[in-house]
């Protein structure tokens, strides 16, 4: 089959664009919506096993814990992208995203950094396996997603 066909019909049965640049110049409110709450589902489904782990309810590993806090590092950076301006409760249906994130917009960049500063720490310690040390540094980590979450998120 010719090359650029079989692209194109690959793309057409993913529901791809031949042009996806055009699409990220200019997302839809939903689409980023949509993105930000993808990447809160990924760090809560890596936050999630290291706190179960702190709080003593599965047994410690420190491989797994190292591998969790790495993925809550790298959606705490992918996560700002999350929230264009107009992709807020008055474009979107399905968010629980507050209005004061664009109206507080540094309150909630101050927010956001705090979290990727200590999403950051929390991946470093993981990687010295010791349990004290993670343990300490999670409870920071979690009081920034309260933090955040307290102000932006609706309950
Ligand atoms: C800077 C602000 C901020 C920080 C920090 C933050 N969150 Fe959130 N989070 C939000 C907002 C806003 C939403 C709602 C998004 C929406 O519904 O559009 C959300 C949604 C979520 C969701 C629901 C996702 C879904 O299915 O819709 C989970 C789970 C979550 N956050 C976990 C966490 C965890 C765990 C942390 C810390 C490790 C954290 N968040 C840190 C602002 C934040």
């Amino acid at each position: 089959m010719n090359k650029l066909l079989e692209i194109g019909l690959v793309g057409a049965i993913l529901g791809l664009s031949l042009l996806p640049a055009a699409q990220a110049a200019d997302p839809k409110p939903e689409d980023v919506a949509q993105y930000r709450q993808s990447v809160y589902t990924i760090i809560g489904w890596n936050f999630k096993p290291i706190g179960a782990m702190v709080k003593g309810e599965v047994p410690f590993d420190a491989a797994a814990v190292a591998r969790h806090a790495q993925y809550v590092e790298m959606m705490s950076k992918a996560a700002p992208e999350g929230f264009a301006k107009g992709s807020g409760p008055d474009a979107v249906k399905k968010t629980e995203a507050k209005p004061e994130i664009w109206t507080k917009a540094s309150e909630f960049d101050t927010k956001m950094k705090d979290f990727q500063q200590e999403a950051a720490k929390l991946s470093e310690v993981a990687k010295g396996g010791d349990e004290k040390a993670i343990k300490a540094q999670f409870g920071k980590t979690a009081e920034t997603c309260k933090a955040c979450h307290k102000e932006f998120r609706k309950d």
